[in-house]
């Protein structure tokens, strides 16, 4: 499977899109870089890059879902909350064991896809356009 932007992915807000165009571009470097056999201490800094790229991005939608008292934010701050967990553990998991890198892609794709395609970021992009507010 590829990690690559797609345009279903758009949800037509500009920052919250520009975002997501990043978080798929660490993760296709990473998947590149996991190919090549890479030393594990560059697959470890960007695992961290992609860490820190994670937490800046649900810090900038939860700012605008709770500006604009977003219904389920608590909802989709909980599926955040999943998501920065799996991807701390896999960089814990990943300095601690002999791990393969190769592994990690699934992990690392399942989780941003199943975020991204799944209706999260469009549910309150959908909200904040019926209320003009986007
Ligand atoms: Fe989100
Ligand atoms: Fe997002």
């Amino acid at each position: 499977m590829k990690v690559a932007w797609n345009s279903r992915y758009d949800t037509g807000l500009r920052v919250i899109d520009d975002q997501h165009r990043e978080l798929f571009a660490v993760v296709g470097r990473f998947r590149r870089l996991a190919q090549t056999g890479a030393a594990r201490s560059e697959v470890e800094t960007l695992l961290g890059e992609l860490v820190a790229c994670s937490e800046r991005h649900f810090a900038t939608e939860e700012a605008i879902m709770s500006q604009f008292a977003y219904p389920d934010l608590s909802q989709h701050v909980s599926e955040h909350i999943t998501m920065l967990a799996s991807l701390r553990e896999l960089l814990v998991g990943f300095r601690e064991s002999q791990q393969s890198t190769a592994l990690l892609v699934p992990a690392l794709m399942e989780g941003w896809l199943k975020h991204h395609v799944s209706d999260g970021d469009f549910g309150f992009v959908t909200f904040l356009k019926a209320h003009n507010l986007a």
